[in-house]
């Protein structure tokens, strides 16, 4: 073993697991307006911006061999249902069609969920202080067929409803949209790593938790039912979210479904490494590049996350 670890030169010939930036996939935040490019309080180095920065942003993302991008809106208003994330001139949609024509060849994907956008915070319609499932799947596909209009390459539900990625593939379907994929959150856990995004999306629950459909963090023969009853629905691939601390998790829905499998690397997981270089506890783009090593060492064969352009830059 010694032998192989003699040089960089060796090493990097039997290294098992690579990070290229093809492999990762950037987050951003965009709000209505122009020329909006806020800095996040809670996830330092993350901004909110509108449409015409997240066309640049876009444009440097792709320059830099950036795997795709993921959008997640704030609306400028909410109500019950969470109507303005089918408005087709809403933040996401506008993004979508700004980021097309400003790197066209750089996949766009958009979260699909009505969290940021209902007065309340659920991920879904409430009657009766709990969130209805069925109620629910026919907006969610609403959302996914507006963002697919705009010209999104593949929708990403987030909500954690039962039966949404049937009830979108058909919308879409039937939309007259079938080559949109869908990359489903299909193994969400009810994870408190999701604290600095709710912050930034503004999409924390005015009322209790998650819990009643987001997955139990202690269960992992769940989490792999989860992922395939979403590959049965007809998901295109899968996502494992958190990913640092469920790397078990990782392992175990690749070795269950031969679907393309993401890892999300939570808001969490990033401000916490963040927070710990910042006081020097640790080296910043050792960890950042370890972490990402480790998550596609499990088993991820793409990884969301906030350092997508950065790293980026480094691996290339
Ligand atoms: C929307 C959604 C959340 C995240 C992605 N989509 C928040 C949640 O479920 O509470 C979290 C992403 C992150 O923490 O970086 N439902």
């Amino acid at each position: 073993m010694r032998r192989l670890r003699r040089s960089e030169g060796l090493r990097r010939l039997v290294r098992e697991t690579r990070v290229a930036p093809a492999d990762l996939v950037q987050p951003l935040f965009v709000v209505s307006g122009s020329g909006v490019d806020r800095p996040i309080a809670s996830l330092p180095g993350q901004r909110h911006v509108s449409a015409d920065v997240a066309a640049a942003i876009a444009a440097d993302c792709q320059a830099r061999g950036v795997g795709g991008m993921l959008l997640f809106g704030l609306p400028d208003h909410k109500d019950d249902e969470g109507s303005s994330a089918w408005d087709d001139a809403g933040p996401v949609q506008e993004a979508i069609r700004a980021m097309r024509a400003a790197a066209p060849g750089l996949p766009i994907l958009t979260d699909v969920c009505l969290c940021q956008y209902t007065s309340h915070g659920a991920c879904g319609i409430v009657h009766d202080g709990h969130v209805d499932n069925d109620a629910t799947l026919p907006l969610l596909a609403r959302v996914a067929l507006s963002h697919a209009r705009a010209g999104a390459d593949a929708v990403a539900p987030s909500d954690m409803m039962d039966g949404r990625v049937g009830a979108i593939r058909s919308a879409l379907d039937a939309g007259g949209l079938p080559d949109t994929a869908i990359v489903a959150y299909s193994t969400k856990f009810a994870s408190a790593f999701y604290g600095p995004f709710r912050d930034a999306a503004g999409s924390a629950p005015k009322s209790g938790d998650r819990k009643g459909y987001q997955l139990d963090p202690a269960n992992a023969r769940e989490a792999v039912r989860e992922a395939l009853l979403d590959a049965a629905e007809g998901a295109d691939a899968l996502m494992v979210k958190p990913a640092g601390p469920y790397l078990d998790v990782i392992a175990r829905v690749r070795d269950a479904s031969p679907l393309p499998l993401a890892a999300y690397q939570v808001s969490g997981e990033y401000a916490m490494l963040e927070a710990a270089a910042a006081v020097g506890a640790l080296d910043r783009r050792t960890a950042i590049l370890e972490s990402l090593t480790a998550i596609r060492r499990a088993g991820a064969d793409l990884v969301i996350t906030y350092w997508a352009g950065e790293a980026a830059e480094w691996l290339t």
